[in-house]
């Protein structure tokens, strides 16, 4: 057999590792910029949520991906071919939509026939395949039924037995937990993490949910208006956040204005000192609750008398808004019951610089 050449060894690796590439893919809607250079190569098997606010061009981005919207410039591939002009149909894609959409006149096992029936499979294919996708999902009793006589859980379990029934290469998620309350959502995470381990479907899944992105995800995708803020693993969001859109957006923090003096240590603008080995110039320092601790020395780190602005219930925790020499510091802990401090109260807080990050402050 001839040795591959190193171009063809390479293409083959390519081919082996993305599944879904996005190269600068853009949509406008006349003045809208809806999506903008949006690049991604996601590998197989991997799962990649795309999370941002509201109307930031999620669901835009995926429908782009499935082949309902077609992108105004850029390039859309799925198993290395160009997909960007095909319509869905050719896309090897499932989709689950915003709102699940299942057949409403259809029984379950006919929703999770219909496509496998579109491709002319024999009835007994049909069958099996259906069977399995309930096992899968864990609702095989389910299969008379109809859309209306499920609950929200159920009937998006079905959706995505629908969606995984044609084994596509890549499937699409948008929000697919929206209507489920905080258990059933926290539930189904791990139950389509499992699936999708199962079956080793490359998946793309929109949420503006951030603890359903840091903790079902091998890799996020923060946007904001269109653009990708950031691309990393969910530690690599959560602990060095590019801008402080990231930082904002995922888990609480508090961000101080000010400026790494020669010696390397911060000052914030209303004159807020913290000792570090930061590079010099302006920034942004980035403080995340759990870096702010109660305590009567500065043994930890920076010692501090703090007020107490707003105190908030949180059941397992309480969050604290505070006054430190100016600067406004969110802080978490717990109090046994009924210590809990009231605004006005003074407390010492020792802050540990040491995983504090200072971005660069040219960023919006
Ligand atoms: N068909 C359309 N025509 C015009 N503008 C559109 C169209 N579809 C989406 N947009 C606009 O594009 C932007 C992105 O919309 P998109 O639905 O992708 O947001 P999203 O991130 O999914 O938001 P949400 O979290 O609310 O679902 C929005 O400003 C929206 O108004
Ligand atoms: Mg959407």
């Amino acid at each position: 057999m001839r040795a591959l050449s190193k171009e063809h060894e390479s293409a083959m690796h390519r081919a082996e590792d993305y599944v879904v590439e996005l190269r600068s893919v853009s949509k406008q809607y006349g003045e809208t910029v809806a999506v903008a250079n949006v690049s991604l190569s996601a590998r197989r098997g991997e799962l990649v949520c795309f999370l941002g606010p509201s109307g930031c061009g999620k669901t835009t981005t995926l429908r782009m991906v499935a082949g309902f919207v077609e992108p105004t410039s850029g390039m859309v591939s799925i198993n290395n071919i160009d997909m960007t002009h095909q319509p869905p149909y050719r896309r090897d894609t499932g989709m689950v939509f915003q709102s699940y959409a299942l057949f409403p006149h259809m029984t379950v096992a006919e929703n999770i026939a219909f496509g496998l029936e579109n491709l002319k499979w024999p009835r007994h294919k049909r069958e099996q395949r259906v069977e399995e996708m309930l096992r899968l999902v864990e609702l095989p009793h389910l299969a008379q039924r109809l859309p209306g006589q499920l609950s929200g859980g159920q009937q998006q379990r079905i959706a995505l037995a629908r969606a995984l029934a044609m084994r596509p290469a890549v499937l699409l998620l948008d929000e697919p937990f929206s209507n489920l309350d905080a258990q059933l959502r926290i539930r189904m995470r791990e139950e389509l993490r499992e699936v999708i381990r199962s079956v080793d479907v490359t998946t793309l899944f929109v949420t503006h949910d951030q603890e359903e992105a840091l903790t079902m995800s091998d890799r996020i995708v923060v946007m904001n208006a269109g653009q990708v803020e950031q691309l990393g693993t969910p530690g690599e969001i959560y602990e060095a956040p590019a801008t402080s859109f990231v930082a904002q957006f995922i888990g609480w923090c508090s961000l101080l204005r000010g400026t790494v003096g020669p010696d390397g240590a911060f000052t914030s603008t209303a004159g807020l000192r913290l000792v570090g080995n930061w590079s010099a110039g302006p920034g942004t320092a980035v403080i995340r609750p759990e870096q702010i601790k109660l305590s009567t020395d500065g043994a930890a780190g920076v010692y501090l008398q703090a007020r107490v602005l707003q105190s908030n219930y949180y059941g397992g925790a309480t969050r604290i808004v505070l006054d430190v020499n100016g600067e406004q510091l969110t802080m978490q802990e717990r109090f046994p019951f009924g210590r809990h401090p009231k605004p006005g109260d003074l407390l010492g807080v020792t802050i540990n610089t040491n995983e504090i990050r200072i971005l660069p402050t040219n960023d919006s």
